[in-house]
């Protein structure tokens, strides 16, 4: 049975119609990721699910618990770390945590011990008695994992867990849900706007768009959708016609003097096509990623939606300096 189902949920507030039908089925032990752009309806989804936000209409079962009827039970058996960083930089992490710890009513004969773990497995020991406001973000996000784990949830619900990290920060960060998840058995529920990072750690991902899922699969059959290989030749004249009607070829997009051509087994068929395309200045050949997919489905680019979001303070800064030059 699935931990997760949902049936028609939906979310309006006023006229924004935020979620508009969503269907999930989640297996428990998944890494499921939910995709899409600013204002998809991601945080909205997770709000239901977490009981922070009543549905409009529609159901929710969480680990055999109703989301609208029995909110408090499916409190217990969830964990969430939220967008927004919510830590208290007042306290210590340590304190973060004992604070955490007694609003679950952890028993107290297992409370440190599971604090200490939790420490253990985010690599923060030896700075847990330190104030957190002099941690680093990606420290402070850390702790925020631990603390979402700490009760030991059935399901983690993680929006938008890297935003704002350094690559080698956020690289470390998927290792460390991706080793949770195993360990503890648990089922993680994320958002994310780094689509490389969701293809590396999701089993499934549904990608959602104007508050509705427009699919959902794993990561390797969306991008089998794609029908190949990408190739990308930038020639003054490329012989368009002919290139269309080529059995292999599935896909082609022009852009100035650059031509984009979606091919079956490029290895296999790249130097033929090069042999009609008079003057090519450079040719690159990839596998598309789910951030091709995601432009298929929905037209535009999810970075173009998220780069106000998902830039760090100090990643604007670089940009400024380097546009002054
Ligand atoms: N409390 C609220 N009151 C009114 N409108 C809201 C509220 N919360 C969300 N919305 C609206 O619902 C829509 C979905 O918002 P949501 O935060 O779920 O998107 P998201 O996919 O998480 O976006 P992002 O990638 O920017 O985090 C948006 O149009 C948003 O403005
Ligand atoms: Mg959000």
């Amino acid at each position: 049975m699935a931990i997760i189902e949902t049936r028609s949920l939906t979310k309006t507030f006023g006229k924004i119609q935020a979620v508009r039908g969503i269907d999930l089925n989640i297996e428990k032990g998944e890494i499921f990721g939910l995709l899409g752009p600013n204002g998809a309806g991601k945080t909205t989804t997770i709000g239901m699910l977490c009981t922070i936000v009543r549905p409009t209409s529609g159901q929710g079962i969480i680990a055999g618990f109703d989301i609208a009827r029995h909110p408090t039970q499916v409190r217990r058996k969830v964990g969430i770390v939220f967008q927004d960083p919510t830590l208290d930089t007042i306290l210590t992490g340590r304190e973060n945590l004992q604070l955490h710890a007694r609003l679950y009513g952890i028993p107290a004969s297992v409370r440190n011990l599971w604090i200490e773990e939790m420490l253990e497995l985010v690599d923060l020991r030896e700075r847990a008695d330190d104030l957190t406001k002099t941690y680093s973000g990606g420290m402070r996000r850390r702790l925020e994992l631990a603390r979402g784990l700490l009760h030991r949830p059935a399901v983690l619900f993680l929006d938008e867990p890297t935003l704002g990290l350094d690559p080698q920060t956020r690289a470390r960060t998927w290792e460390y849900i991706r080793t949770m998840a195993k360990r503890e058995e648990t089922t993680v529920v994320l958002t994310t706007h780094y689509m490389e990072e969701a293809q590396n750690i999701c089993n499934r991902v549904g990608i959602i768009d104007a508050g509705r899922i427009i699919a959902l699969d794993t990561p390797e059959n969306m991008i089998d959708t794609m029908g190949g290989d990408i190739v990308t030749i930038q020639a003054p004249k490329p012989p368009l016609n002919q290139i269309r009607s080529l059995p292999y070829v599935s896909a082609m997009k022009t852009s100035g003097d650059t031509i984009e051509i979606t091919m079956k087994s490029a290895h296999l068929h790249l130097a033929e096509l090069l042999s009609m395309i008079p003057e090519v200045i450079s040719v690159e050949t990839r596998k598309p990623t789910l951030s091709d997919v995601f432009i298929k489905l929905t037209g535009h680019d999810i970075r173009d939606d998220a780069a106000e979001n998902s830039e760090s303070w100090v990643e604007t800064i670089a940009r400024y300096r380097q546009r002054g030059k």
